[in-house]
């Protein structure tokens, strides 16, 4: 007989997520052959819609190209749209019937994107259990977005829950970071490189900072966002989980297994955050922005109380009580609504000792200190690889002394190499069973039990709550604090030719 086929469900196939991620991914990856032979992928969500209507709106996501019509409406074939409820048992039934006749098979590999408010996950995902299971030897994986709750309390028991259902052999908890380039880079950049991992460690390293921005406020998205709060969003799982990849030890292999023991194991060396190393803000809009997006502030986004006080902006730093790192802070940052649009990995290194080149004031900073040698991943956009040291200024007759770059920008070096979506590899690896780039339960675990104490704190409004304008560089305040903890920013470098890709 014919190999196995293969159902993918979205769960939540109205949604933004969907529209925005999903549906473009799952395209690539069809475009691309990446997708097995016989598949059907099947939306579902609670409204009266059809799969055109879907289409419609993904479609400017999608980007279709002029020669890709044919094939285009070979991938709109496999797709088909089921609207039930989240919680109706007769529904799960019925999405299983025509599942089956879909795909003329009862045994095919069943795979289930939840795009969902956390509000319906615990009903969708017993139900899909109890009704939707394919027949041996087919076999069922489960793709769970976040939030995976919103503290260790309410994350324990929806773990606990889908430990009834499903063996966490069938879950994969999904953190897109895990899906970019740079984030994946890392692994190699570290572990392939002597002259990286040599210098890996509190002797070499002064600070580490994650920094994640965003040009843009909520969005719309108010209503989401309020109740979780930028540390929650973005912190407590895409910072942690590049700082769990950026302070591991070195795994066995690359066996996900190995590599996920390693960032556990880091994780729980992190020591609790203290409430004076924790600044948060919140964005107010800018009356003198020409831009009427940037003249609206946090309050303003019509999902969101008038007095709420959730950060859109927090700055925490971390310590990590090991032999490696001990001494050294992690200091993870994110904020929407500020200048640009970027996220980066900043490995500052110790200032050099034995000051032959510090007699010369005039030629330093005011610290007459040379600048530290600085390794920066830029996770997005225009991916690069460089750093920052001090070489001769050109042509100049003495040792005056200038900060230049070891530049690895991706545009120059790979020209023309195609960089798949996050969610495109992700979802590939769901399909090719890997679980190199997926949370475990345990990391789970952990990264709540870092940020659960601070989030307590703010929530009895202990810390206080700077307010900043739209479109802000950042808050000084966090910039202090990152310096008081031995992280410079001197504002000294300016990188002369920087040429966009
Ligand atoms: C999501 C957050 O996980 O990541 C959003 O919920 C954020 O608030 C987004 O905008 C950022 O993702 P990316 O890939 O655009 O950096």
């Amino acid at each position: 007989g014919r190999s196995n086929s293969h159902i993918f469900f979205i769960f939540g196939a109205s949604g933004d997520l969907a529209k925005k991620k999903i549906y473009p991914a799952l395209w690539w990856l069809y475009r691309d052959g990446f997708l097995p032979e016989h598949i059907r992928i099947i939306g579902y969500a609670r409204s009266q819609l059809t799969i055109e209507k879907i289409f419609e709106n993904a479609k400017k996501f999608m980007k279709v190209q002029e020669d890709e019509h044919e094939i285009f409406e070979k991938f709109v074939s496999i797709n088909s749209y089921i609207n039930g409820s989240y919680d109706n048992k007769e529904d799960f039934e019925k999405l299983n019937n025509e599942a089956n006749k879909l795909s003329k098979q009862e045994s095919a590999h069943r795979l289930f994107y939840l795009a969902l408010p956390p509000s319906v996950y615990e009903s969708v995902t017993e139900l899909i259990s109890l009704h939707c299971r394919p027949k041996s030897p087919g076999w069922l994986r489960l793709i769970v977005e976040k939030p995976f709750g919103k503290d260790l309390e309410s994350s324990n028991k929806l773990s606990t829950h889908l430990s009834k259902f499903f063996t966490e052999e069938e879950i994969y908890r999904i953190d897109h970071y895990l899906g970019k380039e740079m984030v994946q880079n890392i692994i190699v950049l570290r572990f392939a490189n002597q002259i990286l991992s040599r210098v890996w460690n509190r002797d070499s390293i002064a600070a580490v900072i994650i920094i994640f921005k965003e040009d843009i406020g909520t969005q719309g998205r108010g209503g989401y966002f309020d109740e979780f709060g930028i540390i929650r969003d973005v912190i407590q799982n895409h910072l942690m989980q590049i700082l769990s990849i950026v302070a591991m030890e070195k795994p066995n292999s690359t066996k996900g297994e190995d590599i996920r023991d390693e960032k556990v194991k880091v994780l729980r060396s992190v020591l609790p955050i203290k409430p004076e190393d924790v600044v948060i803000g919140q964005y107010v809009g800018d009356k003198d922005s020409k831009d009427p997006e940037r003249q609206q502030g946090y309050l303003d986004d019509k999902g969101v109380p008038k007095d709420s006080t959730t950060p859109t902006y927090a700055q925490v730093i971390l310590s990590i009580n090991n032999e490696r790192w001990a001494g050294v802070p992690f200091i993870l940052r994110a904020g929407k609504a500020l200048n640009e649009k970027k996220a980066e990995i900043r490995i500052q290194f110790r200032d050099s000792p034995g000051g032959m080149f510090e007699e010369d004031a005039s030629q330093q900073d005011s610290n007459h200190k040379l600048a530290r040698d600085e390794l920066v991943i830029r996770v997005q956009p225009n991916e690069a690889i460089y750093l920052k040291v001090n070489t001769k200024r050109p042509g100049d007759m003495g040792f005056s002394i200038e900060e230049t770059e070891l530049d690895l920008t991706y545009g120059q070096r790979y020209e023309g190499v195609k960089l798949p979506d996050a969610y495109e590899r992700l979802i590939l690896d769901v399909f090719m069973g890997s679980k190199i780039n997926f949370v475990r339960s345990d990391e789970l675990q952990e990264a709540w039990r870092i940020v659960d104490p601070i989030l307590a704190e703010i929530e009895k409004k202990n810390i206080p709550m700077i307010r900043y304008k739209f479109g802000s560089f950042g808050i000084r305040e966090a910039f202090d604090a990152a310096a008081k903890h031995g992280y410079i920013f001197r504002g000294t470098y300016v990188w002369k030719n920087e040429r966009s890709a």
